[in-house]
């Protein structure tokens, strides 16, 4: 069967325009703060972040999963490689000035070596935000039920506001480009450690939105992925 391109086709046109959809003033706006966050240290023994896959093991051994084990997973290696490839997305691109930092929100429900709940990572560092008990009903705040029983959940955040700004609905694209890289980044670098995770679209942003503030424009969820321990053959 072949596929009418058309539409398509107008919609990926529709990406190359670098006019403003809004009033091109997102630099007098900013994502809410979270003025009672508690900074993190990552701490990580360096024998915690050391990959046992290899790139072409990771590539070759690499796939998405729903099922998980049980085993909490230690919460600072995934703050160190979340931060670590924000601070990649910083340093390639080069966009944070103008076009917005990306922001990630690490889920933590079983966790080890750190308290459970909810923390922010940006290329600058990370702080813990809330407890679980504030989280509610893990098993709400997503679509798929299957995601919440994984040991935690990345969600990556950019401000498409600021992105509209720099270059209109090209600035959205590149945000999707830039998230979809960091997610990635982060997801293989949990594979090559041994662990599992599936890419996903995110939680419901109406379930989410009061813990993390999102608004849909100044920090707004674009990708996410799961992370466990492998499930037992
Ligand atoms: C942007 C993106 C969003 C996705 N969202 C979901 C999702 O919401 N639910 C789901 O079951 N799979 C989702 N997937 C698909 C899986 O993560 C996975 O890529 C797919 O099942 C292919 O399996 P593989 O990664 O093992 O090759 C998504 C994939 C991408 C790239």
């Amino acid at each position: 069967m072949r596929s009418d391109l058309t539409s398509m086709t107008a919609v990926l046109e529709g990406f190359t325009s670098r006019k403003s959809t809004s009033d091109g003033l997102a630099a007098e706006r900013r994502p809410v703060p979270f003025p009672n966050a508690v900074p993190v240290e990552p701490a990580v023994q360096t024998d915690d972040l050391r990959p046992v896959h290899d790139l072409r093991d990771t590539l070759q051994r690499r796939r998405s999963t729903l099922q998980y084990a049980p085993q909490p997973v230690r919460t600072g290696v995934i703050l160190s490689l979340l931060t670590e490839a924000l601070l990649r997305d910083r340093d390639d691109w080069g966009l944070d000035a103008a076009a917005g930092a990306l922001e990630g929100f690490v889920f933590a429900f079983r966790s080890e070596g750190a308290a459970p709940g909810l923390y922010r990572v940006t290329a600058e560092g990370s702080w813990h935000l809330a407890g679980l008990d504030a989280l509610g009903p893990v098993e709400n705040l997503g679509v798929q039920r299957e995601f919440s029983t994984a040991a935690g959940i990345v969600a990556v955040y950019a401000n498409l506001d600021r992105a509209d700004t720099w270059a209109g609905s090209h600035g959205y694209r590149v945000s999707a480009g830039r998230v979809a890289m960091a997610t990635y980044d982060l997801n293989l670098r949990i594979q090559a450690l041994g662990l599992v995770g599936t890419l996903f679209g995110g939680f419901i942003p109406s379930s989410v939105h009061r813990l993390v503030h999102s608004d849909g424009a100044s920090r707004h969820s674009l990708l996410a992925t799961t992370y466990a321990c492998p499930p037992p053959n």
